[in-house]
C-alpha cells in the first residue's frame, strides 16, 4: 500500500505540484488545507494528472483536534507543511497574523505529530531567511537575518525545530529553503493564481502576455547588475516538487536534521525573465522602468551543491521551460481556477 503523506497546504501552488510528485513515486498524499489562499478545484485538475483526486480533508493547521482524529485515524508516516502566509507586505502590516499562522500553526502540528508519533517532517523555508546576503552563490551556512515578520516566521520555525531535533533525535527533520518558485506543470493544468494585482515577478509578466495587465513595472534599472535590474534565482515548481520527494526519501532513511537551499545556482535578472517570456508566448510584454521596490535585494542566488550531494536532486528545468509551462497555464486558465 502507498504510504500516506499528510499535505498541509497541499492545495496551494507549491503544495499542488507536490501532490503530483509524491504520487508519481508512489505516495499517497492527503491534503490539509484551509483553502485560505486557494482553489479546491484544483482537486479535479489533480485528479485529471494523476488519475485518481488526492484525498482533502478542509481545515486548519491550528485545529489541534482535527490534527488529533487524523493521525489517529490514518496511517500517516510523514508530513509535508506548506500551509502558511506567504506575502510579505502583508506580514509588514499585520505581523502578529502571520506569527499566529506560521509559527503557532507549525507548533500546533509538530505537537500533534510528537502525540502521535510521527516524527518525518519536510518544512517549507525560504531564502527570505538570509535577507541581504554577503555574496552569491548563498550556502547552507550563510548568515541568517530575515528582514520583514515574514521572513522572521520562516525563522523562528527553523529555530524551533532544530531545538525539537536536539531534544528528540528520533526526529527526522528537513528544513527546505527555495529560492524563487515559478512555473506550473507541464500539462497546463494546474498553475499559479495569485488573488488581486501579483506581488510577485513571472504571475505579473504572465498576466500581461495574456492581457489582464497592461505592462510590467520593473522595480528599478539602476542595481549593481549586468543590466541594472534584480537578479534572482527562479527555480521551477517541479523541480522544487521533486526536491520534497527526494528530501522525503533521505528523511526515511536516516533521522537527524538537514537544511537545503533549493534552487538552481544561476541569477536570472527582471529583464532576463521578460525576454524568456517573449520567446515562450511569442508575446511583446510591454514594460516601463520604474523606481527600485522598498525592502527588495540587488541579487542573490542559491548554492544548491548539498541538495545534490546529500538528496542527488538538482533542478533540471531551466528558465525557457519555467516561462513556458507558466505560459501554457496562464492561457489556458486566465482567472485561475474559477
Ligand atoms: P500558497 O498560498 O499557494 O499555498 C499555501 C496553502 O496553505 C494555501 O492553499 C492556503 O490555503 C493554505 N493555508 C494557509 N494557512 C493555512 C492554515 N492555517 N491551515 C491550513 N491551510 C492553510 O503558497 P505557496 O507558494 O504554495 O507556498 C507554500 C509554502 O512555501 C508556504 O509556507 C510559503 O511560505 C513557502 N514558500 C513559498 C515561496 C513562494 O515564493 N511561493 C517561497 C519560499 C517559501
Ligand atoms: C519575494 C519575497 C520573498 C519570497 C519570494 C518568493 C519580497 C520583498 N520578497 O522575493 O520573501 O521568498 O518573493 O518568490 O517581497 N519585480 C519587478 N516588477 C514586479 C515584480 C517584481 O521588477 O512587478 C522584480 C523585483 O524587484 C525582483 C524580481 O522582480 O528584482 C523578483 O521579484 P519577486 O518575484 O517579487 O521575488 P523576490 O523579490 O525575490
Amino acid at each position: 500500500m502507498s504510504p500516506t503523506i499528510l499535505v498541509t497546504g497541499g492545495a496551494g501552488f507549491i503544495g499542488s505540484h507536490t501532490c503530483v510528485a509524491l504520487a508519481a513515486a508512489g505516495y499517497a498524499p492527503l491534503i490539509l488545507d484551509n483553502l485560505g489562499n486557494s482553489d479546491v478545484r484544483v482537486l479535479d485538475r489533480l485528479a485529471r494528472i494523476i488519475g485518481t483526486a488526492p484525498r482533502f480533508v478542509e481545515g486548519d493547521v491550528r485545529d489541534r483536534a482535527l490534527l488529533d482524529r487524523l493521525f489517529r485515524e490514518e496511517a500517516i508516516s510523514g508530513v509535508i507543511h506548506f500551509a502558511g502566509l506567504k506575502a510579505v507586505g502583508d506580514s509588514v502590516a499585520d505581523p502578529i497574523t502571520y506569527y499566529q499562522n506560521n509559527v503557532h500553526g507549525s507548533f500546533v502540528l509538530t505537537e500533534a505529530m510528537q502525540a502521535a508519533g510521527v516524527r518525518t517532517l519536510i518544512f517549507s523555508s525560504s531564502a527570505t531567511v538570509y535577507g541581504d546576503p554577503d555574496s552569491s552563490p548563498i550556502p547552507e551556512s550563510a548568515a541568517l537575518r530575515p528582514a520583514n515578520p515574514y521572513g522572521r516566521s520562516k525563522l523562528m520555525v527553523e529555530d524551533a525545530l532544530r531545538d525539537l531535533r536536539r531534544a528528540d533525535p528520533a526526529w527526522r527533520i528537513a528544513l527546505l529553503r527555495y529560492f524563487n518558485p515559478v512555473g506550473a506543470h507541464e500539462s497546463g493544468l494546474i498553475g499559479e493564481h495569485p488573488q488581486g494585482k501579483p506581488n510577485n515577478l513571472m504571475p505579473f509578466v504572465s498576466q500581461v502576455a495574456v492581457g489582464l495587465r497592461d505592462k510590467l513595472s520593473v522595480h528599478g534599472g539602476d542595481y549593481p547588475t549586468a543590466d541594472g535590474t534584480g537578479v534572482r534565482d527562479y527555480v521551477h515548481v517541479m523541480d522544487l516538487a521533486e526536491g520534497h520527494v527526494a528530501a522525503l526519501r533521505h528523511a526515511e532513511k536516516q533521522p537527524g536534521l538537514v537544511t537545503l537551499n533549493l534552487g538552481t545556482g544561476q541569477g536570472a535578472s527582471v529583464l532576463d525573465v521578460v525576454k524568456a517570456f517573449e520567446r515562450a508566448s511569442g508575446k511583446t510584454i510591454a514594460y516601463e522602468v520604474g523606481p527600485r521596490r522598498p525592502g527588495d535585494v540587488p541579487a542573490y542566488w542559491g548554492d544548491p551543491a548539498l541538495a545534490e550531494s546529500l538528496l542527488g536532486w538538482r533542478a533540471r528545468r531551466g528558465l525557457d521551460q519555467m516561462c513556458e509551462d507558466s505560459w501554457r497555464w496562464q492561457q489556458g486558465n486566465p482567472t485561475g481556477y474559477a
